[in-house]
């Protein structure tokens, strides 16, 4: 097996390749003065597992196209088999038509990744594991959605807030909160959130929780502009909440989220490496070499 990490991912690829005892060789890479990306891979693929590993948080666009270049390529040169880890799957929201004549980027995202040779694809924590399934249906590539929220949960665990109440900031997540509520075991809910698809502002109902006094973690997937995890924090902390932790599998934190976030009460903000910034605590090296191992066994 042949661990290649991408431009985006080289930190989490040698990690990868460190808990499976290979070397990593990562790709070489180089911006044109345009814009476009130069990828070159830096070891002979032919008869070999190659696996592929790239995240895609912003920039999407460009990553992705590295992405399809590593892997048309480890096709091309003759991998006998392409598995492309994608820690964080760009494009994974847009999972159904919202309003006629939009865009299913999600099953686009799937379909060119195929099309450029892939075998399979290993995601953590997608948005919705269910259109995933659905997209994955669609075509022959192998897709395997892993969770990494029992990481964050016992990471929490350790940093004291063992008790502390599992909550999700809306149905779509619920099963995260019960996930981390097996590790915390401190019971698990949600609030409900509606997205104004047309203007992107959201409506959050907070229910009465048996918080007051008690510690609490909200768990989502992705903290993007920090909106969703904010008022689900605020939520807590109006009803008495005491610590309040603030974790996501994927950190993109863009524009003033921490700022949003802190700011509506949140004590501490944790984050796995999939997206690789000053929040990535818990690391999911270990987990995806498992399942490689596991695939490849
Ligand atoms: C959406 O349903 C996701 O699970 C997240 O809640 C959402 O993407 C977070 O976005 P933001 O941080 O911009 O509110």
């Amino acid at each position: 097996m042949i661990i290649i990490p991408g431009p985006a991912s080289r930190a989490l690829g040698e990690g990868i390749a460190g808990e499976l005892g290979v070397d990593a060789h990562p790709a070489e890479h180089r911006a044109f003065p345009d814009g476009e990306s130069y990828i070159r891979l830096t070891a002979p693929v032919k008869g070999e597992i190659a696996v592929i590993v790239q995240t895609t948080s912003p920039p999407q666009d460009t990553r992705l196209m590295q992405l399809f270049m590593m892997t048309a390529t480890a096709a091309g040169l003759d991998a006998e088999r392409v598995v492309c880890v994608v820690p964080y799957l760009a494009y994974a929201r847009q999972d159904k038509r919202f309003l006629g004549g939009e865009a299913l980027s999600l099953d686009i995202v799937i379909h060119l990744l195929e099309a450029a040779g892939a075998d399979d694809l290993i995601v953590i924590d997608a948005h919705n594991a269910g259109s995933l399934r659905r997209a994955q249906r669609q075509h022959s590539i192998g897709v395997e959605n892993l969770t990494a929220v029992p990481l964050l949960a016992e990471h929490l665990r350790e940093l004291g807030l063992g008790g502390a109440y599992s909550l999700a900031p809306d149905g779509g997540a619920v099963h995260l909160a019960e996930a981390a509520g097996e590790v915390l075991g401190g019971g698990s809910g949600f609030f409900e959130k509606r997205r104004n698809r047309m203007t992107g502002e959201i409506e959050m109902t907070v229910r009465e929780l048996d918080v007051r006094g008690r510690d609490a973690a909200v768990f989502d997937d992705i903290i993007s502009s920090g909106g969703t995890m904010a008022r689900a924090v605020a939520g807590l902390r109006a009803q008495g909440a005491r610590r309040v932790a603030a974790a996501c599998t994927h950190a993109l934190f863009r524009g003033d989220a921490e700022r949003r976030i802190l700011e509506a009460g949140a004590d501490l903000i944790v984050a796995t490496d999939t997206v690789a910034t000053k929040f990535s605590q818990v690391s999911v090296a270990r987990l995806i070499a498992e399942r490689l191992r596991a695939m490849t066994r």
